[in-house]
């Protein structure tokens, strides 16, 4: 289980999420981001890790949370909270329910909505007018609500789900991520008009001057 914040939740890597949870609350005073997707410019990279981790800490802090698994292609979201992987997402958007099969997870104010069976066109079921729906009815549920998704320069899913929320956020790990890979991927969703919150920094080299610093 990589869900530190749950099995560490003082560590240093727990603060950061916390610290991560706070940047995205001040990013937008105004009209604060009720629905954010993350992803990054490659497979690999810690999108699951981190949209799980980062959705912990938003329900420790009171916030109705509901964590959707949009990487219809590589689903891990249910493996990390010990849930099944359907029904999801692809079951709602066929229709077959019309409750939204929220699970519940071992975290308080934080539900699953797993990504169900894996459809042939998962791009084409994201960018549907269906999500739009979903997305709705979901919003009438939960104070925020996290995307997973898949790679941006890989696939264009990322790109049409973002083209639906609020913000992106990107992560990028340190020694991994190419500086070319993550500028593309900007790119690519800044002509889509999809709205960058932001960049996170995985795998980045512990700073145990700061650590010590505040105990
Ligand atoms: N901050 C981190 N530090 C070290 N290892 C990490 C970190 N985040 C994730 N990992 C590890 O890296 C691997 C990939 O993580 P994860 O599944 O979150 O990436 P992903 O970008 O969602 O991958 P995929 O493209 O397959 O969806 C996992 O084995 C995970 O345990
Ligand atoms: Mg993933």
């Amino acid at each position: 289980m990589n869900l530190i914040t749950l099995t560490d939740p003082r560590s240093p890597v727990a603060e950061a999420y916390r610290t991560l949870r706070t940047n995205l609350s001040f990013y937008s005073l105004d009209h604060p981001i009720r629905s954010l997707v993350v992803t990054s410019p490659m497979p690999d990279e810690g999108k699951s890790t981190t949209v799980a981790n980062l959705a912990v800490t938003m329900a420790q802090s009171g916030r109705r949370t509901i964590l959707v698994d949009c990487d219809l292609r590589r689903p891990r979201l249910h493996t990390l909270f010990g849930l099944p992987g359907e029904p999801g997402l692809t079951n709602l958007a066929l229709a077959e329910t019309t409750q939204p099969p929220l699970q519940k997870t071992a975290v308080e104010n934080l539900l699953l909505l797993a990504s169900g069976p894996q459809p042939p066109n998962p791009a084409d079921l994201l960018g549907s007018r269906m999500i739009d729906r979903i997305i709705e009815t979901l919003m009438e549920q939960a104070d925020i609500i996290l995307f997973d998704a898949p790679p941006v320069l890989a696939v264009t899913d990322a790109t049409v789900l973002g083209a639906k929320v609020d913000g992106v956020l990107l992560v990028v790990t340190a020694g991994k991520t190419r500086r070319d890979h993550a500028t593309r991927a900007k790119q690519i969703l800044e002509t889509a008009n999809v709205r960058i919150i932001g960049a996170t920094l995985t795998n980045a080299p512990k700073d145990t001057g700061v650590g010590a610093y505040y105990g």
